[in-house]
């Protein structure tokens, strides 16, 4: 049998002798850019206004769309072509369903599908084309939209849009990542009083040869994977959240720094419940999860330390999702954690955008039920331990 072109490229041995990829790279697809090298979406281009401000939004009335929805999604799968499951637990891609075009029960039914997956994707969306205000009406349909305390916005306004953007003209995000791994497993913005439930982002350009990943994984399986008694141990424990290391990084911008609002402190439980599936899910992570409340220091950072690595390491319980430009990720922040990859060559432009709703006051697995022991203790007590 004649050997395949690609087999010939392949075994090409180069002028030492060695094994050559180089032409393999001149056949490979590139993903599109413009031939100047300016951005695809010059309107989503970050921006950044030391100056600008904003209000927190305060308590809110959050009523889950999911709730609504036919879990047999006939509104949302209509048009579908083909389902599949990136892993057994967590992510399903859909192919032939346009998100702009789905109906409000199709969007409830999104919700839902969302929670159960943890992350959906959705490729050759028209979504970054259909402006600002059709944008965040659609996700405005889950919640109110968050607005970050520092991440840049579009120049044009909006400061729901958050811009994901990496390139050699702007290395701010890249530089943040400098000297540690970027690889960094968390929900968005957790410390929140009501953290964000389901989230959009939306690819405009991606790296051109590959890169740029979002891995995903289920905190449903990784509080189900652990032991019973273990899990019996969780429950009930409420652990601390804030964004403080991301305002201190922000800062090291000077003058040039974003600061819209205050740092954010929170306590949250560390099993917590979905309101709409009922699941139990892990709600730590090693961003903004920073002590267990009424563990002592050293039991705190083993309990968290061991957390953050069974999320990490359980790649069981993992996906990883891949964008080109038109690919959307719609997950459920409840229900999963994530980490950038940053595995492609500095200066190639990534750019994205994150539209983010807010949710619900995390609900605890179960109410804790204080058994008067730390009152017991009289050392405890005169230390305000208890
Ligand atoms: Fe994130």
């Amino acid at each position: 049998m004649a050997p395949s072109a690609i087999t010939e490229i392949i075994t090409e041995p180069s002028a030492t002798g060695t094994l050559s990829l180089q032409p393999i790279a001149s056949k490979m697809a590139q993903r599109p850019k413009n031939a100047d090298g300016s951005a695809l979406y010059p309107d989503y281009l970050p921006f950044y206004d030391p100056l600008e401000k904003v209000d927190d939004l305060g308590h809110f009335e959050h009523h889950d769309v999911g709730h609504r929805a036919d879990p047999k999604m006939p509104n949302l799968l209509a048009k579908a072509t083909k389902v599949v499951n990136l892993s057994p637990h967590v992510g399903t891609e859909i192919e032939g369903v346009q998100l702009s075009q789905l109906s409000s029960e199709g969007l409830d039914e999104l919700a839902l599908l969302a929670a159960k997956r943890g992350a959906l994707v959705f490729r050759n969306q028209d979504f970054g084309d259909i402006g600002f205000e059709a944008q965040k009406k659609i996700v405005r349909h889950f919640g109110p939209l968050h607005v970050h305390g520092w991440a840049p916005h579009p120049a044009a306004g909006s400061p729901e849009h958050m811009v994901i953007y990496d390139h050699k003209e702007d290395l701010r995000v890249r530089r943040s990542w400098k000297g540690r791994s970027p690889v960094q497993w968390h929900t968005d913005q957790s410390p929140e009083p009501q953290p964000p439930g389901v989230t959009f982002i939306c690819m405009l350009e991606s790296p051109a040869a590959a890169g740029g990943d979002t891995l995903v994984s289920s905190s449903v399986q990784a509080y189900k994977s652990l032991s019973p008694r273990f899990r019996k141990r969780l429950e009930g424990l409420t652990a601390i959240h804030t964004n403080n290391d991301g305002v201190s990084q922000e800062l090291k911008n000077g003058d040039g720094a974003v600061m819209r609002r205050q740092e954010l402190v929170q306590e949250h439980p560390i099993v917590i419940v979905h309101p709409v599936t009922g699941e139990k899910a892990l709600y730590v992570n090693p961003v903004y999860t920073k002590r267990v409340v009424g563990f002592d220091e050293e039991e705190s950072e083993y309990l968290l330390r061991f957390l953050f690595d069974h999320i990490a390491k359980r790649q069981d319980l993992q996906c990883r999702v891949r964008y080109e430009a038109g690919t959307c990720l719609v997950w459920d922040q409840r229900v999963t954690n994530h980490s950038q990859t940053l595995d492609y060559p500095a200066g190639d432009r990534r750019h994205a955008f994150r539209l983010t709703s807010l949710a619900n006051k995390p609900i605890p697995a179960k109410i804790e039920e204080d058994d008067g022991e730390c009152a017991k203790d009289f050392a405890r007590v005169q230390l305000g331990l208890c």
